[in-house]
């Protein structure tokens, strides 16, 4: 064919953000609603990109576009196309640099593009590593996470590069907010390293909690244990506060939806701006905390059920 389209799905990390890159497992969960879509034709001129943000060659696009280079140069490699010419056309709804998994979203879109343009197959793991090939080049040291969850249709538990597809019968709600600040998930894993090198033992019993605080979630979320959940959610909050990955507008957002009625709150993905996520108890309570995190400066708020649609 003479096109090739690919497509994949936003994400939220319930819990173990920051925890996951030191081996500790972690709730990845579906944002099916927003999407990224990738179009790649052959041309005959330069490699070419069409983005929201950039279009042009892609030789001269922003040093931001670097792991979308990536992506498209390395399944060009790997479906024997190294001299092939594309142009790809990305476009989506993901909000860039706010921990929803944009940047594996989009190079998952964009492999999946050049394998329908070239006729090529790919199994689930030749994927995952085209994809985590670009998410190195974002992030320094993904931990794979977001590779899983942008593909996965369910909640999953992620625990070293291995995925369980967790069974879920949750009736709570899930309110994501944007602060509207652009955090980076590379600097703020390097952060939370550096918090370790300098407090070991800290450190280590804080992943220690993360870890508890994960498997603990996932029993939550069979059982269907709204308020409990809530509590661990803000547990981890602190943690991830003590290891460097807070920020002042994540603090705004997480006490103005506790303060009206959320039985929990978080910062959620790499954290240092980006989003949170709240859980009420049902949609009925979704809206009022939708109002307080609007006033207390959200840019962008989502309600979503465990399954990422609507309540
Ligand atoms: C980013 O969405 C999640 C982090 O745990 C980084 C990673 O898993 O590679 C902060």
């Amino acid at each position: 064919d003479d096109e090739g389209t690919g497509s994949a799905h936003a994400k939220f990390i319930l819990l173990g953000e920051h925890a996951v890159v030191y081996g500790r497992p972690a709730i990845g969960m579906p944002l099916p609603r927003m999407w990224v879509r990738a179009v790649a034709r052959v041309t005959d001129g330069p490699l070419l990109l069409e983005t929201d943000i950039y279009t042009g060659p892609l030789a001269e696009a922003p040093a931001s576009f670097d792991a979308v280079g990536a992506a498209i140069r390395n399944a060009l490699v790997h479906f024997g196309q190294p001299e092939s010419h594309v142009e790809v056309c990305v476009h989506g709804d993901v909000p860039i640099g706010r921990g929803l998994g944009s940047s594996a979203a989009v190079a998952h879109a964009i492999v999946e593009a050049i394998r329908e343009l070239f006729g090529g197959t790919l199994d689930d793991d030749e994927r995952f590593e085209l994809v985590q090939s670009a998410e190195r080049v974002a992030h320094g040291n993904p931990s794979g996470l977001d590779a899983r969850a942008t593909r996965a249709p369910a909640p999953i538990l992620f625990e070293q590069g291995a995925v369980t597809s967790l069974d879920v019968a949750f009736g709570g709600v899930f309110v994501i907010a944007d602060t509207g600040i652009r955090g980076s998930t590379k600097i703020a894993v390097g952060d939370v390293a550096a918090y370790g090198v300098a407090n070991p033992e800290r450190s280590a019993a804080l992943l220690d909690q993360l870890e508890q605080l994960t498997r603990d979630a996932a029993v939550d979320l069979a059982g269907d244990r709204r308020k409990e959940l809530g509590g661990r959610m803000s547990r981890a909050h602190a943690i991830l506060t003590e290891l460097g990955a807070g920020h002042e507008s994540i603090t705004r957002l997480v006490d103005a939806a506790v303060g009206a009625g959320a039985l929990g709150a978080k910062l959620t993905g790499g954290g240092q701006g980006g989003c949170v996520v709240a859980l009420v108890a049902s949609s009925a309570d979704a809206a009022g905390v939708v109002d307080a995190l609007t006033a207390a400066g959200a840019v962008n708020c989502w309600v979503v059920t465990a399954a990422g649609q609507r309540p």
